[in-house]
């Protein structure tokens, strides 16, 4: 069933307060909750409708009278009372689940012999019967029931206030949360774990205990992750003012979950990938996803928890400013521009292409079968970018007034994505104009830039001709209000000073009180407009787009030679990096079309003397330069092709790659050799940057599979004393299909076999891997001891993986696309929206030629065709087929 916005309507009840008893057992678990309901409009006599899933209803009582069977309606989906009591009255429900045979993971499950729940999004329904919707916020307690010797840990939302011994060898604890909350943010976790204890101290003074729980042998691997809670605690005081709120903070590492991690208020559930770390087992990519998931889920305290979502729909209202938070943290704690780097390189790599797709859908979604399947790209990251837009218009300082307006305004509240946008317009007195439409208008805008230059009137003119692309249902567009940052460089290198603009006739000052000013925000509002700056005495070279102010595809004028200039001197770093990339797009198509023709494959030497003279720099920051040298994606590529060509592509990034480490080999040696570590793992930027650097070469030489190149990357394999760089040296080796890869892949097994987070690192490389043939590998990977279907991690390394493969997934033979077809049929009868976010893999199947069009079709009609499908699996299928 489609569920739409504009459908939304006012609970008829609200819950006060809700009571739940959990007695957790081996064979079945009992649940029961008490609720004081609150008609929303006294006297009215509205049936209440209660959500719930695979459930057993026990007994309900309306004010302590049991309900019998003619009192109530039950059906599959739901409990509905026809006509409970007009005033205030108590509703108690017992239900009976089995969390042991739970393999959603969604509800109250079990993983590695523990207990724990995910309840966001609608997940609290397969616990109890309840209104499952996030405006109906309720004070909770929940006393848990359990073995004492299998349950030692009992743990649920807010305070302890209670716990105690019970006869026949169990146990209980009663939790208390003082604040109003969601369904969703209900948590409870019960089993045998330990935790690394610390605390933190609130800038008023409250002390805060922090514990990250674990089983035993892992404890040892929480130290970044506590390192990384108290930084994000303190982070939010100094950006943003906000302490936290109770004096109790608990984390979870649970090794079977489907997301990353939950913000459940004060009892964060994460998955163990996101949470545990060593420098011996863990990338310095792990590290630093941890910081930022870390940061994230304490952040939703009060972006999500304290301030909520009135539906589902308004997803990014929590989701897109935590992310943007979360982005901001890690910036501050590493490198700025290498973080915008990753973002937008995420952003283009995974975001472009879902709104260019059938599965294309707004910041704020119109419409949703299974509301699992919108927590996308696109509400988290598109989200991000519109509130960094809100930054980029209003700065640091207008940005922060309407945050905390945002607060003073909806503490306690749940509330839309306009009543953001109001907080953020109020606080500054600021004109937004047609703002608005980046929540309602799916697709990445297209903008054209031309540029002239008038020598006698010593102007610059910039023409901005926007285009917003057809998305399924919404056919036409209007056009978009775009912040673009712009600096102009002068043929030195330099910034120039920019004085003034003239925009539809009139002149405004860009200098502020005869201060000069070196970039400025342009407001692009219309579909065609012209912004021409005054008093500018040379022919410029404009650096648009600085720091990415917007989440559109730029297409400018400017030469090759503007984009070298731009690549040597930019001041705004993000679009030194951004030259390299265009420039290498540009060539790279070229070459695919020379591919396509048959002819020879030439690589334009100025491009290899450009990344020669970056990968040189000494002035350059190590891991921009790692950024810098590293080409664009596959995937990119063929987005940008009117019929997607796997293997054009693929051939020509080899081609490419293979050439600049041929011409660049002793750079690249000097470069490994030259940042080698010392024997201690430290995580801070320069660390890191020294290593990404390393590795980066050391993957470009081993492209090559010479002697002297593979066993340079032998040699750092087998000496490397952190796994970033253990790692890093049996990807570049097993590039190539040789003897040396498969020995190589087997020590490390071996190594590693008791790690189940590194062995999935294991089947990640072998599963992307574009070695030919490869789908018959991972379908005897299906088979080994180590791989496990019910796992999601397992699933994304090794199903997931391969589908990132281009040349693999989309063989020409069809195998691929049959090889996900039944992992999918598969494993929707296991974990729905672990098989749904499997089938996306097909969502962009019509971007290829006929052959494959027809291979992937007859894929997803089989999927479709199956009984008993998920509406999870159902709703992307079906988009896909239909648009
Ligand atoms: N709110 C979580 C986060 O972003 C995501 C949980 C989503 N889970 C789900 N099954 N849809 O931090
Ligand atoms: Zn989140």
């Amino acid at each position: 069933k489609e569920i739409f916005l504009k459908d939304y309507k006012l609970p008829y009840y609200y819950f006060d307060t809700v009571d739940l008893k959990f007695s957790l057992g081996e064979e079945k678990t009992f649940v029961s909750s008490k609720i004081s309901v609150i008609p929303r409009v006294e006297g009215s006599s509205a049936p209440l409708v209660l959500n719930g899933q695979d459930l057993n209803l026990v007994s309900a009582k309306v004010n302590e009278k049991e309900l019998k069977d003619g009192d109530y309606l039950l059906d599959s989906r739901h409990l509905t009372l026809p006509s409970p009591p007009s005033s205030v009255f108590t509703l108690e429900i017992v239900t009976e689940i089995y969390p042991q045979k739970n393999t959603s993971l969604e509800g109250l499950y079990k993983s590695s012999g523990n207990f724990c729940t995910q309840c966001e999004a609608e997940g609290f329904r397969k616990i109890t019967y309840y209104q499952d919707r996030p405006d109906i916020m309720a004070r909770y307690t929940c006393r848990i029931e359990a073995d004492k010797a299998l349950y030692p840990v009992l743990l649920s939302n807010g305070n302890l206030v209670e716990q105690g011994d019970l006869e026949d060898d169990r146990h209980y604890a009663l939790w208390e949360d003082p604040f109003k909350k969601p369904c969703y943010l209900f948590a409870l976790v019960a089993g045998k774990l330990e935790s690394r204890d610390d605390s933190f101290i609130t800038r008023s003074g409250r002390k805060v205990s922090l514990r990250i729980w674990t089983p035993s042998q892992d404890l040892p691997k929480t130290g970044h992750a506590m390192y990384a809670l108290k930084a994000a605690m303190k982070w939010d005081e100094d950006v943003f003012g906000l302490e936290y709120d109770l004096d109790l903070f608990n984390i979870v590492a649970v090794p079977d979950f489907n997301m990353g991690a939950m913000e459940n208020k004060s009892l964060n559930i994460f998955n163990s990938k996101l949470v545990l770390a060593s420098p011996e087992t863990a990338t310095d990519a792990d590290y630093a996803a941890i910081l930022g998931v870390i940061g994230h889920e304490y952040f939703h305290n009060w972006t999500g928890n304290r301030v909520t979502c009135r539906d589902w729909f308004q997803l990014s209202l929590k989701e897109g400013l935590t992310v943007f938070r979360d982005q901001e943290f890690s910036s501050d704690m590493g490198s700025r521009t290498v973080k915008r780097i990753s973002d937008v390189s995420k952003l283009r790599i995974y975001q472009y292409p879902q709104d260019a797709g059938p599965m294309a859908h707004p910041v704020r979604p119109h419409s949703y079968i299974k509301m699992d399947n919108f927590y996308t790209v696109t509400v988290y990251e598109k989200g991000a970018e519109v509130v960094r837009m809100y930054k980029t218009l209003l700065g640091s300082q207008g940005f922060r007034k309407g945050m905390d307006l945002y607060f003073q305004r909806h503490d306690g509240q749940a509330v839309t994505c306009e009543d953001f946008f109001a907080a953020m317009r109020d606080a500054n007195d600021a004109e937004f104009s047609n703002f608005l439409l980046w929540y309602s208008q799916a697709g990445t805008p297209m903008v054209k830039v031309t540029s002239s230059y008038n020598a006698e009137a010593h102007t610059f003119s910039l023409k901005f001709c926007q285009e917003v692309p057809p998305t399924p249902g919404q056919p036409v567009k209007e056009p978009m209000f775009i912040p673009v940052s712009v600096g102009l460089l002068d043929s030195t290198g330099k910034d120039i000073p920019l004085s003034s603009v003239h925009h539809e006739g009139t002149l405004q000052s860009i200098a502020k009180d005869g201060q000069p000013v070196y970039s400025t925000v342009l407001r692009v509002t219309k579909k065609e407009e012209e912004f021409v700056f005054a008093d500018v005495h040379e022919r410029p070279i404009p650096s648009l787009l600085r720091g990415f102010s917007a989440p559109i595809r730029l297409e400018s004028d400017l030469a090759d030679s503007d984009l070298f200039f731009l690549l040597a001197h930019d001041s705004d770093e993000f679009n030194r990096w951004e030259a390299g990339q265009v420039l290498a797009r540009k060539l790279m198509l070229t070459l695919v079309a020379d591919f396509r023709q048959k002819k020879p494959l030439v690589l334009d030497p100025k491009f290899v003397h450009g990344l020669g003279s970056i990968l040189r720099d000494p002035s350059l920051d190590k891991e921009f330069i790692a950024k810098a040298i590293t080409l664009p994606g596959e995937g990119e590529i063929m987005d940008m092709m009117d019929v997607a060509d796997p293997d054009a592509v693929y051939a020509v990034r080899v081609f490419i790659r293979k050439q600049i480490a041929q011409e660049l080999k002793g750079d690249l040696i000097s470069t490994v050799e030259n940042n080698r570590s010392s024997d201690v793992y430290v995580f801070n930027h320069d660390n890191m940057a020294r290593r990404a650097l390393k590795n980066t070469a050391l993957v470009y030489l081993a492209a090559l599979d010479d002697p002297e190149c593979t066993a340079l990357a032998m040699h750092e394999y087998q000496t490397a004393a952190n796994m970033t760089e253990q790692f890093a040296a049996l990807a570049a080796i097993a590039q190539n299909p040789t003897k040396t890869r498969e020995e190589v892949l087997a020590d490390f097994y071996s190594k590693w076999q008791h790690n189940s987070l590194v062995v999935n690192k294991w089947f990640a490389l072998q599963a992307t891997s574009d070695i030919p043939g490869n789908v018959e590998n991972v379908r005897n990977l299906l088979n080994h001891p180590a791989f496990d279907l019910r796992n999601p991690n397992k699933v994304y390394s090794l199903i997931g993986g391969f589908c990132r493969s281009p040349v693999n997934f989309h063989t020409k033979d069809g195998s691929g696309y049959k090889f996900l077809g039944e992992v999918v049929v598969q494993l929707d009868k296991i974990n729905p929206q672990v098989a749904s976010r499997m089938v996306s893999a097909f969502s962009r199947w019509r971007r290829y030629d006929k052959t494959r069009q027809n291979l992937a079709k007859a894929q997803l009609e089989m999927i479709m065709s199956t009984n008993g499908l998920s509406e999870n699996v159902f709703e992307i299928a079906s988009k896909s087929l239909a648009a």
